[in-house]
Parts: C-alpha cells; sequence; structure tokens
C-alpha cells in the first residue's frame, strides 16, 4: 500500500534558508530575524531586502533600494489599459494577476520561453519591480471599484505611506503608516505555504519569475489560504456586534462551517504573528476610537477558542485592521499579494539557484487497462 500524504502534511520537500517556522517555539524567523522584531523596527524595504538578500541593508543599500523602488512605482500605461478591460465586478485577486501578467508580457517581449527564465540578475531586477509595481495596481484597483481616478505616486513617501497616499489621496498619519507597515512585514514571508510552493513548482521548470507571481496569486486567491482576511470581516459583518457572537456561533458550528480567520496548518497553539498584529489593530482601534471592533474581535476570539480550541491566524486581526484604514474588504488579499510578493520572489530566487524538477507521484485509483471500442490491433 503506497503512503499516501494526503496535502502534504508532514512532508519536507526541500531546504530553504529564507525563513523558518517554528510551531514548537511559536515563532517565525527571517533570515534569522524574529518577524516581531522586524515589524517593530524596520521600514518593509528593508525586510525586503533581508528576504532578497539574507541582510538588513545598511544605510546606504537601503537608500538605493528606496530610489529604485520610486523610480518603478508609477502605473505603467499599458498595465493600465489592461486593468482597465477587467469589468469592475470582477474579483480584485483576478484583476491584480492580470496586471501581473500583462507587466511580465511587456517587460519579457520577444525573449524566447529558454531566455525569459532569467539570470539571478535579472530576476532581482523583475523581483524589485514587481514590489514597486504593486501598490499602485492595488490602490487603482479599490479607486477605479469607487468610480475614483488613479492618484500618482509621491517621491517624499516611503512604500508604505505612498501606497497609502495613492489608495486615499489623503497625508496618512503615523499610527496608521506605522500599524500598516507591521502588516506588510508580518504578511510578507511564510516558508512553503501554498503559493510559495506554487511559485517553487513553476520556477523548477525553468519558467519565468512572472509566471510564478501569477501562479501564486491564484494559489492565494482560495479562502483557505490568503483570501481568509477577506472572508474575516464578512463574518464580522454577518455578526454585526460582541452581543450576537454567542447565537451566531451555535448557529455556524451547527452547519459545520468554517470560521475564517482561525487555525493553521503548521501552527496548533497560535499564530506567532497575531500578537504582533492584534496590537497593531489595538493602537488604530484607539486612533479611529472605533473600541467596538475590539470588542467583537474579543468576543468572538474567546468564545471560538473556549469552545473549538482553534486560534485565531493573522488574517484574523488583520482583517478588522485594514477595514479601519478604508481599504474595501475586497482589497485585502491584492494587500497580501503586494506584502507576500517579497517572500514569493526570495523563493523563485532560491528555487532557480539550486533547481530541481518538482514532480511529485500519484497512485492511479482509475479503471484497469481496457479496450477503446472500434480499436482493431494489428495481428
Ligand atoms: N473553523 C472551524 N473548524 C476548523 C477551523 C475553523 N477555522 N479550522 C480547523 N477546523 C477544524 C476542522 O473542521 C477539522 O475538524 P474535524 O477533525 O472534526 O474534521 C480540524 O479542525 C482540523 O482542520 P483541518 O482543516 O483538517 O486542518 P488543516 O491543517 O488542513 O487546515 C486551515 C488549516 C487553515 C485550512 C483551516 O484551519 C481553515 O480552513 N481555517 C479557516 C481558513 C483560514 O483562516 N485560512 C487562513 C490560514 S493562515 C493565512 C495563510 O497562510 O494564508
Amino acid at each position: 500500500m503506497t503512503d499516501i500524504k494526503k496535502g502534504l502534511v508532514g512532508v519536507v520537500v526541500d531546504e530553504t534558508a529564507v525563513s523558518k517556522v517554528d510551531p514548537e517555539t511559536n515563532s517565525l524567523l527571517y533570515r534569522g530575524y524574529p518577524v516581531q522584531e522586524l515589524a517593530a523596527t524596520q521600514p518593509f524595504e528593508a525586510v525586503a531586502h533581508l528576504l532578497w538578500h539574507g541582510e538588513l541593508p545598511t544605510d546606504d543599500e537601503l537608500a538605493t533600494l528606496r530610489a529604485e523602488e520610486r523610480r518603478h512605482r508609477a502605473l505603467a500605461p499599458e498595465v493600465k489599459a489592461v486593468i482597465d478591460l477587467v469589468p469592475t465586478a470582477a474579483h480584485p485577486m483576478d484583476e491584480v494577476r492580470t496586471a501581473v501578467s500583462a507587466l511580465g508580457a511587456a517587460e519579457l517581449g520577444g525573449l524566447s520561453a529558454v531566455a525569459s527564465g532569467g539570470t539571478a540578475e535579472q530576476n532581482l531586477d523583475r523581483s524589485l519591480r514587481l514590489f514597486a509595481a504593486l501598490p499602485a495596481i492595488v490602490a487603482y484597483g479599490q479607486r477605479r471599484r469607487r468610480g475614483l481616478e488613479a492618484i500618482p505616486p509621491r517621491d517624499d513617501l516611503d512604500y508604505a505611506a505612498n501606497l497609502l497616499w495613492m489608495t486615499f489621496g489623503e497625508e496618512p498619519h503615523p499610527v496608521v503608516v506605522d500599524a500598516f507597515n507591521r502588516s506588510m512585514i508580518l504578511y510578507a514571508e511564510h516558508s512553503f505555504n501554498a503559493s510559495t510552493f506554487t511559485a517553487r513548482v513553476v520556477t523548477s521548470t525553468l519558467s519565468d519569475l512572472y509566471s510564478a507571481v501569477t501562479a501564486a496569486i491564484g494559489a492565494l486567491k482560495g479562502p483557505l489560504h490568503g483570501g481568509a482576511n477577506e472572508a474575516v470581516l464578512d463574518i464580522f459583518d454577518e455578526i454585526g456586534e460582541a452581543s450576537n457572537v454567542v447565537p451566531w456561533l451555535d448557529d455556524a458550528l451547527a452547519q459545520k462551517r468554517k470560521i475564517m480567520g482561525f487555525g493553521h496548518r503548521v501552527y496548533k497553539r497560535g499564530d506567532s504573528r497575531v500578537p504582533t498584529m492584534r496590537a497593531a489593530l489595538e493602537s488604530l482601534v484607539a486612533h479611529y476610537d472605533r473600541p467596538e471592533v475590539l470588542e467583537l474581535y474579543t468576543a468572538l476570539e474567546t468564545e471560538f477558542v473556549n469552545r473549538k480550541g482553534i486560534y485565531p491566524n493573522l488574517d484574523y486581526p488583520s482583517g478588522p485592521a485594514y477595514s479601519l484604514i478604508g481599504f474595501d474588504t475586497l482589497t485585502f488579499t491584492p494587500l497580501f499579494v503586494a506584502a507576500r510578493v517579497t517572500g514569493w520572489t526570495a523563493h523563485i530566487m532560491e528555487q532557480a539557484a539550486s533547481n530541481a524538477l518538482i514532480r511529485p507521484l500519484s497512485a492511479y485509483t482509475g479503471p484497469a487497462q481496457r479496450r477503446v471500442p472500434g480499436y482493431e490491433p494489428d495481428e
């Protein structure tokens, strides 16, 4: 009997030096650094550099990265034109996936499939371009669904503040920038999750970085993965207020519904990123004076953990945090893309540097060999 590991549960498929998830110590390290310490001290750009290069940037390196990021920030007219062809009723993840695919088609131009795989240097350059381009794509997505024009980037703002500026057209408050920057760092990387593994599978065929990221966006869209942050807000909207939690949960569990934002394949005693994001949410609740959001958050968490012993994951605090900032629920998972593109591209470069085609086996359960009706074998 073949030993099948459905869902690859517990299977170690390769090595990585990008990040380490340790559920025993409830820790997540990016290149050896605890993610909580990075979120408390670093701008997101520095974490991108860390993931790509293995070390935090020097002041000069950070200045260079920031200058390059600013150079590639603007929404390219050809990408905007492609986005405008996507119906506004489409899910924004379909829009982001299409925009990244269009960027790839423009960038790779007439290169053959073999040549478009790219060198290590080209892949680093493409990683930076995608990292720089995604905020304008995500911001424009939310704006056009509201019937608004795109807002050009501002060169005097760093990554996080500029993304908020391009979305809302207002100078963001430092409390908001800080909470948002933390969320981007917490979302940046998480070892061999489904979308990162997807990116590595595509890279393993020697396909190009844009194809790998496009496929990863498709994997991230699912509600068992990135789509959960959007689903958390849908649940909050359904429940309404803290006093409704108990009857709502009775009903949801009786229907065997999954409660989005809870549970994790790797962490079984709580997601290491949640306390940092919860603190960021608390700062936003105080800033916007919206205590009822935290009341509902705490009531559902307490009730669900008591009943099922299943803890919140990062999507649970990030959903209400993004909502308070003013993002539409449908924009949450695209924001996850803007963050996770740093981890995806670090893994793509790692996969390309020591590649083996990822091609597992399967146990066949279909019909035994049989003859096609009408086929006459040559004797
Ligand atoms: N609500 C209700 N029951 C749950 C939940 C939940 N959120 N999570 C797990 N369970 C139950 C599940 O029904 C199963 O019960 P039983 O053994 O009676 O059938 C048991 O716990 C084990 O769950 P599982 O789905 O087999 O465990 P898994 O390791 O395959 O799933 C998960 C992990 C994240 C897919 C799952 O916990 C889930 O569906 N959570 C909700 C979606 C979500 O929040 N996803 C975001 C994940 S973290 C961010 C990211 O990496 O993208």
